[in-house]
Protein backbone atom coordinates (compact mmCIF):
# COMPACT_ATOMS: atom_id res chain seq x y z
CA UNK A 1 0.00 0.00 0.00
CA UNK A 2 0.99 3.60 -0.69
CA UNK A 3 0.04 6.96 1.39
CA UNK A 4 -0.37 10.27 0.11
CA UNK A 5 3.50 11.41 -0.37
CA UNK A 6 4.01 7.79 -2.58
CA UNK A 7 5.91 6.26 0.19
CA UNK A 8 5.30 2.37 0.11
CA UNK A 9 4.18 1.01 3.46
CA UNK A 10 5.11 -2.37 4.33
CA UNK A 11 6.15 -2.38 7.86
CA UNK A 12 4.19 -2.91 11.07
CA UNK A 13 4.96 -2.33 14.34
CA UNK A 14 3.12 -3.76 16.88
CA UNK A 15 3.50 -2.62 20.74
CA UNK A 16 2.24 -5.66 22.88
CA UNK A 17 2.16 -3.88 26.22
CA UNK A 18 3.29 -0.70 27.94
CA UNK A 19 4.34 -2.08 30.72
CA UNK A 20 8.05 -3.06 31.37
CA UNK A 21 10.45 -4.12 34.01
CA UNK A 22 13.07 -1.43 33.78
CA UNK A 23 12.28 2.29 34.23
CA UNK A 24 14.77 3.84 31.56
CA UNK A 25 15.48 7.72 32.87
CA UNK A 26 14.52 9.31 29.23
CA UNK A 27 11.88 7.20 28.90
CA UNK A 28 9.76 6.37 32.21
CA UNK A 29 9.48 8.42 35.53
CA UNK A 30 10.38 6.27 38.23
CA UNK A 31 6.79 6.17 39.68
CA UNK A 32 3.24 7.77 38.95
CA UNK A 33 2.75 6.62 35.21
CA UNK A 34 -0.33 6.38 33.72
CA UNK A 35 -1.20 2.89 32.58
CA UNK A 36 -3.73 1.48 30.36
CA UNK A 37 -6.75 -0.51 31.46
CA UNK A 38 -5.77 -4.29 31.15
CA UNK A 39 -9.07 -4.23 29.92
CA UNK A 40 -8.21 -1.74 26.62
CA UNK A 41 -5.46 -3.98 26.33
CA UNK A 42 -5.35 -5.76 22.55
CA UNK A 43 -5.84 -9.39 22.98
CA UNK A 44 -3.60 -11.83 21.10
CA UNK A 45 -6.63 -12.71 18.87
CA UNK A 46 -7.07 -8.83 17.82
CA UNK A 47 -3.49 -8.60 17.66
CA UNK A 48 -3.53 -11.68 14.57
CA UNK A 49 -6.66 -10.67 13.08
CA UNK A 50 -5.08 -6.72 12.35
CA UNK A 51 -1.61 -8.53 11.26
CA UNK A 52 -3.66 -10.48 8.76
CA UNK A 53 -5.66 -7.61 7.39
CA UNK A 54 -2.67 -6.01 7.00
CA UNK A 55 -0.50 -8.86 5.29
CA UNK A 56 -3.33 -8.67 2.93
CA UNK A 57 -3.15 -4.76 2.58
CA UNK A 58 0.63 -4.85 1.61
CA UNK A 59 2.51 -5.14 4.80
CA UNK A 60 5.26 -7.79 5.00
CA UNK A 61 7.34 -6.64 8.16
CA UNK A 62 6.22 -7.45 11.43
CA UNK A 63 7.95 -6.07 14.66
CA UNK A 64 7.01 -6.67 17.97
CA UNK A 65 7.80 -4.18 20.68
CA UNK A 66 6.37 -2.67 24.02
CA UNK A 67 7.05 -1.31 26.68
CA UNK A 68 8.58 -4.64 27.19
CA UNK A 69 7.21 -7.34 24.96
CA UNK A 70 8.54 -10.15 26.54
CA UNK A 71 6.67 -9.14 29.84
CA UNK A 72 3.47 -9.79 28.43
CA UNK A 73 2.10 -13.40 29.43
CA UNK A 74 2.32 -16.24 26.31
CA UNK A 75 4.14 -13.45 24.25
CA UNK A 76 5.47 -17.02 23.01
CA UNK A 77 2.26 -18.43 21.71
CA UNK A 78 1.93 -14.92 19.76
CA UNK A 79 4.42 -15.54 18.14
CA UNK A 80 3.67 -18.37 16.96
CA UNK A 81 0.56 -17.13 16.14
CA UNK A 82 2.00 -14.60 13.54
CA UNK A 83 4.64 -16.38 12.14
CA UNK A 84 2.21 -18.86 10.78
CA UNK A 85 0.71 -16.14 8.63
CA UNK A 86 1.59 -16.39 5.24
CA UNK A 87 3.02 -13.55 3.87
CA UNK A 88 5.14 -12.60 6.99
CA UNK A 89 8.54 -12.05 5.03
CA UNK A 90 10.17 -10.20 7.81
CA UNK A 91 9.75 -10.73 11.85
CA UNK A 92 11.48 -9.30 14.60
CA UNK A 93 11.08 -8.15 18.46
CA UNK A 94 12.63 -5.27 20.16
CA UNK A 95 13.31 -5.82 24.01
CA UNK A 96 15.49 -4.57 26.48
CA UNK A 97 17.16 -7.77 26.95
CA UNK A 98 16.74 -8.75 30.84
CA UNK A 99 14.47 -12.04 30.41
CA UNK A 100 15.92 -12.63 26.76
CA UNK A 101 18.02 -15.29 28.05
CA UNK A 102 14.66 -17.50 29.17
CA UNK A 103 13.41 -16.87 25.94
CA UNK A 104 15.70 -17.02 23.34
CA UNK A 105 15.02 -20.51 21.92
CA UNK A 106 11.50 -20.39 22.56
CA UNK A 107 11.18 -17.55 20.71
CA UNK A 108 13.56 -18.70 17.88
CA UNK A 109 11.33 -22.15 17.65
CA UNK A 110 7.94 -20.11 17.66
CA UNK A 111 9.15 -18.82 14.08
CA UNK A 112 10.61 -15.32 15.54
CA UNK A 113 13.79 -14.33 12.74
CA UNK A 114 15.39 -11.36 14.76
CA UNK A 115 15.94 -9.64 17.66
CA UNK A 116 16.91 -5.91 18.81
CA UNK A 117 17.97 -5.86 22.17
CA UNK A 118 18.49 -2.24 24.08
CA UNK A 119 22.20 -1.41 25.74
CA UNK A 120 23.25 1.83 26.04
CA UNK A 121 26.48 1.27 28.34
CA UNK A 122 28.99 -1.88 29.28
CA UNK A 123 29.10 -0.16 32.94
CA UNK A 124 27.07 -1.91 35.50
CA UNK A 125 27.19 1.04 37.72
CA UNK A 126 25.81 3.34 35.04
CA UNK A 127 23.49 0.58 33.44
CA UNK A 128 21.82 0.55 37.02
CA UNK A 129 21.43 4.33 36.82
CA UNK A 130 19.87 4.16 33.60
CA UNK A 131 17.46 1.58 33.73
CA UNK A 132 16.92 1.94 37.55
CA UNK A 133 16.40 -1.48 38.00
CA UNK A 134 18.41 -3.23 35.51
CA UNK A 135 21.41 -5.16 35.70
CA UNK A 136 23.60 -5.68 32.72
CA UNK A 137 24.89 -8.81 32.93
CA UNK A 138 21.30 -9.84 32.51
CA UNK A 139 21.58 -8.31 29.24
CA UNK A 140 24.76 -9.71 27.61
CA UNK A 141 23.34 -13.01 28.54
CA UNK A 142 20.25 -12.74 26.99
CA UNK A 143 22.17 -11.42 23.76
CA UNK A 144 24.41 -14.24 23.80
CA UNK A 145 22.31 -17.05 24.26
CA UNK A 146 19.67 -15.20 21.31
CA UNK A 147 22.83 -15.82 18.80
CA UNK A 148 23.31 -19.37 20.02
CA UNK A 149 19.70 -19.67 19.66
CA UNK A 150 19.93 -18.76 15.83
CA UNK A 151 17.68 -15.38 16.19
CA UNK A 152 19.37 -13.54 13.16
CA UNK A 153 20.55 -10.93 13.18
CA UNK A 154 20.53 -9.61 16.65
CA UNK A 155 21.47 -5.86 16.82
CA UNK A 156 21.60 -3.71 20.03
CA UNK A 157 20.09 -0.11 20.02
CA UNK A 158 22.49 2.19 21.72
CA UNK A 159 20.79 4.94 22.98
CA UNK A 160 23.14 8.37 23.07
CA UNK A 161 23.10 11.47 24.44
CA UNK A 162 24.87 13.62 21.57
CA UNK A 163 27.26 11.45 19.71
CA UNK A 164 28.19 8.16 18.76
CA UNK A 165 31.89 9.00 19.70
CA UNK A 166 30.83 9.31 23.19
CA UNK A 167 32.67 7.26 25.77
CA UNK A 168 29.83 4.65 27.10
CA UNK A 169 28.98 4.29 22.96
CA UNK A 170 32.43 3.35 21.96
CA UNK A 171 32.77 0.98 24.20
CA UNK A 172 28.81 -0.94 23.63
CA UNK A 173 30.59 -0.44 19.35
CA UNK A 174 33.11 -2.21 20.60
CA UNK A 175 31.34 -4.94 22.38
CA UNK A 176 29.30 -5.36 18.86
CA UNK A 177 32.26 -5.87 17.11
CA UNK A 178 33.98 -8.54 19.18
CA UNK A 179 30.34 -10.29 19.54
CA UNK A 180 29.60 -10.04 15.77
CA UNK A 181 26.54 -7.63 16.33
CA UNK A 182 24.78 -4.75 14.52
CA UNK A 183 24.75 -1.39 16.31
CA UNK A 184 22.31 1.18 16.13
CA UNK A 185 22.40 4.12 17.26
CA UNK A 186 19.62 6.62 18.45
CA UNK A 187 19.70 9.94 19.69
CA UNK A 188 17.31 10.00 23.02
CA UNK A 189 14.44 12.50 21.92
CA UNK A 190 12.03 14.17 23.68
CA UNK A 191 8.31 13.46 21.99
CA UNK A 192 6.47 15.82 23.13
CA UNK A 193 8.65 18.74 22.01
CA UNK A 194 8.84 17.84 18.62
CA UNK A 195 12.30 16.45 19.09
CA UNK A 196 13.31 13.85 17.00
CA UNK A 197 16.23 12.32 14.55
CA UNK A 198 17.69 9.47 12.11
CA UNK A 199 18.65 6.56 13.96
CA UNK A 200 22.46 5.81 12.83
CA UNK A 201 22.82 2.58 11.31
CA UNK A 202 19.01 1.95 10.52
CA UNK A 203 16.28 3.86 8.97
CA UNK A 204 13.72 5.23 11.83
CA UNK A 205 13.27 8.57 12.29
CA UNK A 206 13.52 9.57 7.89
CA UNK A 207 10.45 11.23 7.01
CA UNK A 208 11.40 10.52 3.59
CA UNK A 209 11.63 6.81 3.55
CA UNK A 210 9.47 6.19 6.25
CA UNK A 211 7.60 3.25 5.44
CA UNK A 212 5.44 2.21 8.99
CA UNK A 213 2.66 2.13 10.73
CA UNK A 214 1.97 0.73 14.30
CA UNK A 215 -0.51 -1.08 16.55
CA UNK A 216 -0.39 0.85 20.10
CA UNK A 217 -1.10 -1.70 23.00
CA UNK A 218 -4.42 -0.25 23.39
CA UNK A 219 -6.03 -1.01 20.09
CA UNK A 220 -4.83 2.25 17.55
CA UNK A 221 -3.33 2.36 14.24
CA UNK A 222 -1.00 5.17 14.43
CA UNK A 223 0.72 6.63 10.85
CA UNK A 224 3.48 8.48 12.76
CA UNK A 225 5.57 8.47 16.28
CA UNK A 226 5.91 12.15 15.91
CA UNK A 227 2.14 12.83 15.70
CA UNK A 228 -1.12 12.42 18.04
CA UNK A 229 -3.15 10.96 15.51
CA UNK A 230 -4.60 7.63 15.96
CA UNK A 231 -6.85 5.25 14.78
CA UNK A 232 -9.14 2.83 16.88
CA UNK A 233 -9.25 -0.60 15.54
CA UNK A 234 -12.37 -1.45 17.87
CA UNK A 235 -14.43 1.87 16.72
CA UNK A 236 -13.52 1.72 13.29
CA UNK A 237 -12.85 -1.53 12.23
CA UNK A 238 -9.50 -3.17 11.10
CA UNK A 239 -9.64 -2.20 7.65
CA UNK A 240 -10.80 1.15 8.16
CA UNK A 241 -8.36 2.23 10.88
CA UNK A 242 -6.09 1.20 8.44
CA UNK A 243 -6.88 3.23 5.54
CA UNK A 244 -7.33 6.38 7.69
CA UNK A 245 -3.76 6.17 9.29
CA UNK A 246 -2.87 5.54 5.48
CA UNK A 247 -4.37 8.26 4.32
CA UNK A 248 -3.48 10.68 7.07
CA UNK A 249 -0.01 9.88 7.51
CA UNK A 250 2.06 13.04 7.55
CA UNK A 251 4.62 13.92 5.18
CA UNK A 252 7.01 14.84 8.36
CA UNK A 253 6.48 14.52 12.05
CA UNK A 254 6.31 17.34 14.13
CA UNK A 255 5.18 15.93 17.51
CA UNK A 256 3.76 14.01 19.89
CA UNK A 257 2.51 15.55 23.08
CA UNK A 258 0.45 12.64 24.39
CA UNK A 259 1.83 9.34 24.20
CA UNK A 260 5.59 8.02 25.51
CA UNK A 261 7.85 5.65 23.43
CA UNK A 262 6.78 2.95 26.33
CA UNK A 263 3.00 3.23 25.52
CA UNK A 264 3.66 3.65 21.45
CA UNK A 265 6.73 1.14 21.28
CA UNK A 266 10.23 2.87 20.25
N1 LIG B 1 14.73 8.67 23.10
C1 LIG B 1 15.12 7.73 22.20
N2 LIG B 1 14.79 6.44 22.26
C2 LIG B 1 14.04 6.06 23.28
N3 LIG B 1 13.55 4.88 23.61
C3 LIG B 1 12.83 5.02 24.72
N4 LIG B 1 12.84 6.29 25.17
C4 LIG B 1 13.59 6.97 24.27
C5 LIG B 1 13.96 8.32 24.15
N5 LIG B 1 13.57 9.26 25.02
C6 LIG B 1 13.77 3.69 22.77
C7 LIG B 1 15.18 3.22 22.78
C8 LIG B 1 15.21 2.07 23.65
C9 LIG B 1 13.84 1.53 23.31
C10 LIG B 1 13.28 0.61 24.32
O1 LIG B 1 13.00 2.66 23.21
O2 LIG B 1 15.46 2.72 21.52
O3 LIG B 1 16.27 1.22 23.33
FE1 LIG C 1 11.38 -0.14 29.36
FE2 LIG C 1 12.47 0.38 26.96
FE3 LIG C 1 11.31 2.33 28.35
FE4 LIG C 1 13.59 1.30 29.24
S1 LIG C 1 13.30 2.41 27.31
S2 LIG C 1 11.76 1.73 30.48
S3 LIG C 1 13.40 -0.80 28.63
S4 LIG C 1 10.29 0.55 27.52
Amino acid sequence: MYDKYNRRINYLRISVTDRCNLRCTYCMPESGIQLMDHADIITYEEIVEVVQKSVQMGIDKIRITGGEPLVRKGIVDLVAMISKIQGVKDFGLSTNGITLKKHAKALKQAGLQRVNVSLDTLDPEKYHQITRLGHVEDVLEGIAEAQRAGLNPVKINCVIKKSSQEPDALEVAAYCKKNNLQIRFIHQMELNMGHFSVVEGGDGGDCKICNRLRLTADGKIKPCLFSNLEYNIRELGIEEAINQALNHKPKCGTANTKGSFYNIGG
